[in-house]
């Protein structure tokens, strides 16, 4: 029983890691969030690290998350509804990679399982385990990434699993697989939106057009920019994550004023000594 309640006291966190996941300049982020709002609304969800720090704080209020990735979402549906199976689909691919990780890693990477919970622990289990723990796929949308070096990678992360799944049960929360412009129809005054889309690159060239990232390319961020103005004109507090590129810092430039620069130094270059850190935006209109 005690052990019990230590479990459900654990607070919700992403239970994968993502591309362009917001964990470490979480507080920076949550220090421009409004204290209030109606309905908060995440188009580009990725691991929510924004959203599950959010929803666990005393606030009482509409969520609505989404992202484009099916599979992604099909995750946060699985663990929402059917945790317990999941975890015990978990707890057999961990008894199976440490009798054999390499072995197990490729021929768990090769499987193209059809069933919710294979599918849904495939995930979990290759981004605990794969090089970086980042779940990428390539054009064909084939998973590719080598064996990580792991010792002992946190497979089954149970106390997590079930804190989402508690909070995802206990809010009112929609989670939908869409595209952010559909997520966003129905936000109003009173709301507030996060945007963390995929970042613009920054670019080396000077002859620069255009670049593809995840496919989402500039037409995309030109299409996010309408998309933030069109909220902005119907009162909604919006506030997005970009990188500081000189396409995002043009096509914003109106919201100058809401402009805030994160020095996020991520990258230590080992070789010159030098931090070799990168800028990010945070761009609101409020
Ligand atoms: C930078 S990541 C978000 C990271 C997230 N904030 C986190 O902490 O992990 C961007 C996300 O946008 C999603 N995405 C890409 N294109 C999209 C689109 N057109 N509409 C909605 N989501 C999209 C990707 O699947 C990805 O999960």
């Amino acid at each position: 029983m005690k052990q019990e309640c230590q479990i459900l006291s654990v607070a919700p966190k992403p239970f994968v890691k993502w591309a362009g996941g917001k964990r470490q300049i979480l507080p920076i982020i949550t220090g421009h969030i409004p204290n209030r709002f109606e309905q908060y609304f995440e188009p580009f969800l990725g691991g929510g690290a924004v959203f599950f720090n959010l929803v666990s704080q005393d606030r009482k209020a509409k969520w609505i998350v989404s992202d484009l990735n099916y599979d992604l979402v099909l995750s946060y549906i699985t663990i929402r509804d059917r945790t317990k199976e999941l975890i015990s689909s978990l707890e057999s691919h961990a008894q199976s990679y440490f009798k054999s990780p390499s072995k197990y890693y490729y021929k768990v990477r090769e499987s193209n399982p059809k069933g919710q919970i294979d599918k849904v622990s495939r995930l979990i289990f290759l981004n605990k385990t794969c090089f970086n723990g980042l779940y990428r796929v390539n054009s064909k949308g084939k998973f590719n990434v080598p064996l990580g070096r792991y010792v002992n990678p946190n497979i089954v992360n149970k106390e997590n699993l079930l804190a989402v799944g508690r909070i995802l049960q206990s809010k009112d929360i929609s989670i939908k697989c869409q595209d952010f412009e559909d997520a966003l129809k129905h936000a109003g005054e009173d709301d507030f939106v996060y945007l963390d889309p995929p970042y613009q690159p920054i670019s080396t060239t000077a002859n620069f057009t255009s670049y593809t990232d995840e496919n989402f390319d500039y037409q995309d961020q030109k299409r996010l920019y309408a998309e933030f103005k069109s909220l902005d004109r119907k009162g909604v507090k919006v506030l997005l994550s970009n990188s500081k590129s000189r396409e995002i810092l043009s096509l914003f430039k109106e919201f100058t004023k809401g402009i805030v620069e994160i020095n996020a130094n991520r990258f230590i270059n080992s070789v010159s000594q030098k931090r070799t850190g990168h800028t990010e935006l945070l761009i609101k209109n409020y």
